[in-house]
């Protein structure tokens, strides 16, 4: 069996991914043609063809040693588009390039677009306006984008850049970013090294809200595209750009309002893969990973709320509303939800990838292997890994009590407290299963202090019986979000293959290096949400991901959310050889 990476390294004849032959002679090669088609694919190529891998030598390879638990393809150069691809590389390594792209990035930063919470509707809430201004600076900074994709408003402000590609009947790539950022809390302001909003360029960072999360994929995007429009690429394959206005806050006024008219333009599944903001690659036993977001956790929140009788403080009984309410936070915080790592969750996927990195203690990466057939192996795998909260917190349902209130004067009995208990609910659980868990665990507790008891409009305790208060539980604010679908990672997942390929040529060609040692690709998860929720109706081919080192939504070193965020000139450049990777590439690959 193989522990080290040499095997999967190993290059293989065959082509990987099927591409269609020629863009002169292009004909739509359809998967679903199947085996006939990428036999063709694969002669043509299987000879010119030096880092390819195929489909069927990781199947064989799978079936012969299956200790590769984590296949994977090697980079992913564009062929047909190489001349330009290679050009383009050259160019972003330049320092006129460099400084290009700060003016675009810094540009964008200095408008501040916050989202707020409880923002009004658009025309009616005159803090959207800034969007109105942040449009033109784009409209402006990138003229050859403007002028060349059709654009399509919703609602105000929310954009969708179709550029059309020569042949209709390929899928489009969906690319989404977010206009919006996290409001800079007042109070933080003489925090920041730079002031949020200035766009501030030390000869190495751009400095500002917003810098990463996600003007850099925004602006990143839009800085790949104008690029070669300048070079007068023009795609076979469409390229969609979607961009809401108010990811922050849930994206109700963007994404949610965008999401329809993405689907009347192409359909249902009728986009080949869309790729948003995520986390990108950082470092983990001595190997660099990068890990795209093939799902994202769910999300509830939960009211509980205590009611009893009011009255005067002086003759008070055994237990107020906040008292019983606060041994009800208690008795939550004892019982934490049940984690397992699960066969096939995303988080077990993401194990499995470790026995590549070469520092991984050798007993866990021999329980690793076994795992997949060894209960007492996944056992010890769990616990290891779990010893990291994090890792923990992304496998399991959490719960976090995030708000309470109660009481509105000091002689005075509360007759109401409340809390707000927020969950991010595992990819292996559902909102009915976490609101079913809520719901027993308080069972006890409310017959315990009398109280009839209400979960999320079902009549728990008899309606009829007397008792001293009332105990609700009920879902604050929207309603519970479900885990979302995992995208498929498997060795014939044609989408999840090229943007594997095609983070491992961004990061390479950024490097001045060739070949696989240097990056890895795993399958990730969100632990926060994206605009993404939206969209799963477009595609089954959802990834999140942000190509850079420790930025977006997966991690907050880089200032994301708070004081300080800021992205080198380096980071933000090779996001741009990374978007100009995927749009070539996907342009020539032989998807729907
Ligand atoms: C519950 O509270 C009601 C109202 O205060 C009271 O009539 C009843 O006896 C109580 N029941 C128990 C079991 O304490
Ligand atoms: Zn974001």
């Amino acid at each position: 069996m193989s522990t080290s990476n040499e095997k999967t390294d190993k290059i293989l004849p065959g082509t990987w991914p099927p591409r269609r032959v020629s863009l002169s002679t292009s004909k739509r090669v359809s998967l679903k043609a199947g085996l006939v088609v990428l036999a063709v694919v694969a002669f043509t190529f299987l000879w010119s063809s030096p880092f390819a891998i195929g489909p069927h030598d990781i199947h064989e390879q799978l079936e012969t040693n299956n200790a590769d638990i984590c296949p994977q393809v090697s980079e992913l150069i564009p062929r047909s588009n190489f001349a330009l691809w290679k050009a383009l590389g050259d160019t972003y390594g330049t320092d006129a390039f460099k400084m290009r792209a700060v003016d675009w990035l810094a540009g964008a930063v200095k408008i501040p677009t916050e989202s707020y919470d409880q923002m009004g509707p658009v025309g009616t809430d005159p803090r959207w306006d800034k969007f109105s201004t942040f449009y033109d600076y784009m409209s402006t900074a990138f003229p050859l984008v403007h002028s060349t994709l059709e654009l399509t408003k919703v609602n105000t402000y929310g954009l969708i850049y179709v550029w059309k590609g020569t042949d209709s009947s390929l899928q489009p790539l969906l690319l989404a970013a977010h206009q919006d950022v996290v409001p800079v809390e007042e109070t933080t302001i003489d925090q920041w090294q730079y002031p949020p909003f200035s766009g501030h360029f030390d000869g190495e960072r751009v400095w500002g809200r917003g810098s990463q999360d996600d003007k850099s994929g925004l602006i990143g995007i839009r800085s790949a595209m104008e690029s070669m429009l300048e070079n007068k690429f023009q795609p076979t394959r469409t390229v969609v750009l979607a961009s809401g206005f108010d990811e922050e806050t849930s994206g109700l006024h963007g994404a949610q309002t965008l999401a329809p008219v993405l689907l009347e333009m192409f359909g249902e599944n009728g986009y080949a893969m869309l790729v948003d903001e995520g986390s990108g690659y950082g470092e983990q036993f001595g190997r660099v990973i990068a890990t795209p977001g093939i799902s994202e956790k769910g999300y509830m929140d939960v009211m509980i709320n205590v009611a009893s009788p009011g009255g005067h403080s002086s003759i008070p009984p055994p237990h107020t509303s906040i008292g019983i309410l606060a041994d009800i936070l208690v008795n939550l915080e004892k019982n934490p939800f049940e984690v397992h790592l699960e066969r096939g969750s995303p988080t077990y996927m993401s194990a499995q990838c470790l026995i590549h990195a070469p520092e991984l203690p050798a007993s866990l990466r021999r329980d690793i292997i076994h795992a997949e057939r060894n209960e007492g192996a996944l056992h010890r795998v769990e616990q290891e890994l779990f010893k990291d909260p994090q890792f923990k917190s992304l496998v399991g349902t959490t719960q976090a009590i995030d708000l309470i209130n109660g009481g509105v004067k000091v002689n005075a009995l509360p007759e109401q407290a409340w809390a707000v208990v927020n969950h991010r609910i595992s990819t292996q659980s559902s909102v009915s299963a976490t609101k079913q868990r809520d719901t027993e665990l308080l069972t006890s507790i409310a017959s315990s202090f009398n109280l009839s008891y209400t979960a999320f409009g079902a009549r728990i305790t008899d309606a009829d019986a007397p008792a001293f208060g009332i105990l609700t539980l009920s879902e604050a604010y929207t309603h519970g979000l479900e885990p979302a679908a995992l995208s498929p990672t498997g060795h014939d997942a044609v989408p999840y293959q090229l943007l594997s390929g095609t983070i491992k040529a961004a990061y390479n060609s950024h490097r001045g290096v060739s070949g696989d040692d240097s990056l890895l690709i795993s399958p990730g998860i969100m632990s926060g949400n994206t605009d993404t929720r939206y969209y799963w109706k477009l595609t089954e081919h959802i990834f999140r991901y942000g190509h850079t080192d420790g930025a977006g939504g997966g991690s907050l070193s880089s200032g994301v959310h708070t004081v300080n965020e800021a992205i080198t000139i380096g980071s933000f450049v090779e996001m741009i050889r990374f978007f100009t990777t995927l749009i070539l590439n996907v342009d020539e690959s032989a998807l729907p």
